[in-house]
C-alpha cells in the first residue's frame, strides 16, 4: 500500500488517479482461470512507484499530463506481469501480504495470466497519442527485454559461487532500475523533453532504482514482518548472489572460522531454512554488512541526483522528485 512517508500532495494525486483507472479497468472474464488471478494481482495494491515516476517524468516538462496515464498504465501492468513470473521463479509464497498467484492457482495459470497481462501492457501502451507512441514502444520494449535479461542473470547467480559486486550491480540495474529510470523517460519523452534530458531522467530514474533494489535486498532480512508483505529471508534460502551475501563472501575471507560457517550453509543440500536464515542473518550483523549496504545505496543516490543536476528545469519540480526519491531510500515495503 501506499507509504506514508509518501503525502506528498501532487504523488498522492497520482496515486489516486492510477489506482482509480486500475479499478476500472476490465481484463477480460472467459475463461476465468486467466482473467481471475490478473484482477486479483492487480488489486492487490503497491506502491505505483512506476505508473507515479511517468506522471513525474511527463510534469516535469510541463507536459499534458493527461497523456500520461495509459504509458502509465501500461507499466505498471508490465511490472505486475513481472512480479506473478518472478513469483514463481523464487518460490515465493507471499507478495503484497496475500498469497502469490501461482500459489493460490498454480504455476501454469501464473504464466499464462502473467503472458497475457504483458500483452494488455502493449494494448493499453499503443493507446498513447500517435506522435510519441513509436519511442515510446521502442523504450518500452528496450527495457522490457533487459528486465528479462536481469532476471536471468540473478538466477545464474543463485548456482554461481564467484559473483562479483560489479555483477551484481549489473544484475540489479537490468532486472530493477531500468524500469523506475524508464518510466520517467516516458514521461519525459510524453511531454516531449529533448533527447539529452529525457536521457539524464532515465540515468536518474536507474541510480534510484540500483539504490531501490539495495533497499528491497536489505529489506529481504530486516523488514518488520508485518509491514513487508514478503516472505522474509528468502533471498537467503535460494542463494540469491545479493550485496549483502556478497560482501559477507568477501569479509569472511580473513576469518577462517566464519568463512566455514557460511560456506557450509551455502553449500548445504537440505537444511531447515529458519535456521540458515537465523544463522546468515547472525553472521550479516557481526559483519555490520547492512551498514555496508547503505552505504553503497547513498553512492547510487548521490549519482543520481548528478543527473538530475544536468537537467534544466524549475528547482522546485526537483525537489518534488528528490522528496520521492527520499522516501524510496527509507520504504519499509
Ligand atoms: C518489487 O517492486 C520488485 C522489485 C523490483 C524489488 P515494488 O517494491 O515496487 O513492488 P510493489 O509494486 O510496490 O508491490
Ligand atoms: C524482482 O527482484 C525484480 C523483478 C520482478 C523484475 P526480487 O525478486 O528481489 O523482488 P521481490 O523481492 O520478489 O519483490
Ligand atoms: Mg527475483
Ligand atoms: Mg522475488
Ligand atoms: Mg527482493
Amino acid at each position: 500500500m501506499i507509504n506514508e512517508s509518501m503525502t506528498n500532495e501532487p504523488i498522492a494525486a497520482y496515486q489516486q488517479q492510477i489506482e482509480l483507472a486500475l479499478k476500472n479497468k476490465k481484463y477480460g472474464s472467459n475463461p476465468k482461470e486467466l482473467y481471475e488471478p490478473i484482477e486479483y494481482m492487480m488489486s492487490l495494491g503497491g506502491k505505483r512507484l512506476r505508473p507515479v515516476l511517468v506522471f513525474i517524468g511527463c510534469e516535469f516538462f510541463g507536459g499534458d499530463t493527461s497523456k500520461a496515464l495509459h504509458p502509465a498504465l501500461a507499466i505498471e501492468l508490465f511490472h505486475n506481469f513481472t512480479l506473478v513470473h518472478d513469483d514463481i521463479m523464487d518460490k515465493a509464497p507471499l507478495r503484497r501480504n496475500q498469497s502469490t498467484v501461482h500459489t493460490k492457482w498454480n504455476d501454469n495459470i501464473a504464466i499464462l495470466s502473467g503472458d497475457t497481462m504483458l500483452v494488455k501492457a502493449y494494448q493499453e501502451l499503443c493507446k498513447s497519442p500517435s506522435v510519441e507512441l513509436p519511442k515510446l514502444l521502442e523504450l518500452f520494449s528496450e527495457t522490457a527485454v533487459k528486465v528479462c535479461e536481469g532476471q536471468q542473470l540473478d538466477m545464474n547467480y543463485e548456482k554461481l559461487y564467484k559473483v562479483s559486486i560489479a555483477q551484481y550491480l549489473k544484475m540489479i540495474e537490468l532486472k530493477t532500475a531500468v524500469l523506475l529510470g524508464g518510466s520517467l523517460k516516458m514521461g519525459a519523452l510524453i511531454a516531449g523533453a529533448d533527447e539529452k534530458s529525457a536521457q539524464n531522467c532515465y540515468d536518474f530514474g536507474k541510480h534510484i532504482g540500483i539504490a531501490f533494489q539495495l533497499q528491497d535486498d536489505v529489506l529481504d532480512v530486516y523488514a518488520d514482518a508485518e509491514k513487508f508483505g514478503k516472505q522474509k529471508g528468502g533471498d537467503i534460502v535460494a542463494n540469491k548472489k545479493t550485496y549483502l551475501l556478497l560482501k559477507a563472501l568477501e569479509m569472511v575471507e580473513s576469518n577462517r572460522y566464519l568463512k566455514e560457517e557460511l560456506h557450509q550453509w551455502i553449500n548445504a543440500p537440505s537444511f531447515d531454512a529458519k535456521e540458515k536464515v537465523e544463522a546468515i542473518t547472525a553472521i550479516y550483523n557481526f559483519l555490520n554488512i547492512p551498514e555496508l549496504a547503505r552505504t553503497e545505496m547513498k553512492k547510487h543516490y548521490d549519482m543520481a541526483l548528478t543527473y538530475l543536476h544536468e537537467i534544466s528545469v524549475d528547482e522546485i519540480k526537483k525537489q518534488e522528485l528528490i522528496t520521492f526519491a527520499d522516501s524510496l531510500m527509507v520504504r519499509e515495503v
